[in-house]
């Protein structure tokens, strides 16, 4: 499991770590964190490549606005992880390009967008 020897150690009190998985790889998260937020916090910075031109993003306003975030979360494809609270057991990917169609009839307001 990934340290936490990027998130703000001294006055923070957190709940019971989990972990979800990136790419096949473990990453600790604690209750109320966005995806977005552990991801940094474990070090990674690359959450899609672009589909014209295969560009590295990641990351950007933490805020909603500038989709750099996107991955396939769960199987559903643009999610904003910087909007997506972390759960355990959830299975992120990067995204390539648009990402992998949608689950048919799949309600997740995200998977519209
Ligand atoms: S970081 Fe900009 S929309 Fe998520």
């Amino acid at each position: 499991m990934t340290t936490t020897s990027n998130r703000i150690a001294a006055g923070v009190e957190r709940g019971a770590p989990f972990s979800f998985t990136v790419d096949g790889q473990p990453v600790e998260a604690y209750p109320g964190e966005t995806l977005a937020g552990a991801l940094l916090a474990a070090g990674r910075r690359l959450a899609r490549r672009t589909a014209w031109r295969d560009e590295p993003r990641g990351a950007f306003c933490f805020m909603g606005v500038c989709h750099d975030c996107r991955m396939v979360v769960d199987g559903v494809p643009n999610v904003r992880t910087c909007l997506t609270v972390a759960r355990a057991g959830m299975v992120v990917e990067m995204q390539l390009g648009f990402g992998p169609p949608p689950p048919l009839g799949d309600s997740a307001p995200e998977a519209r967008r």
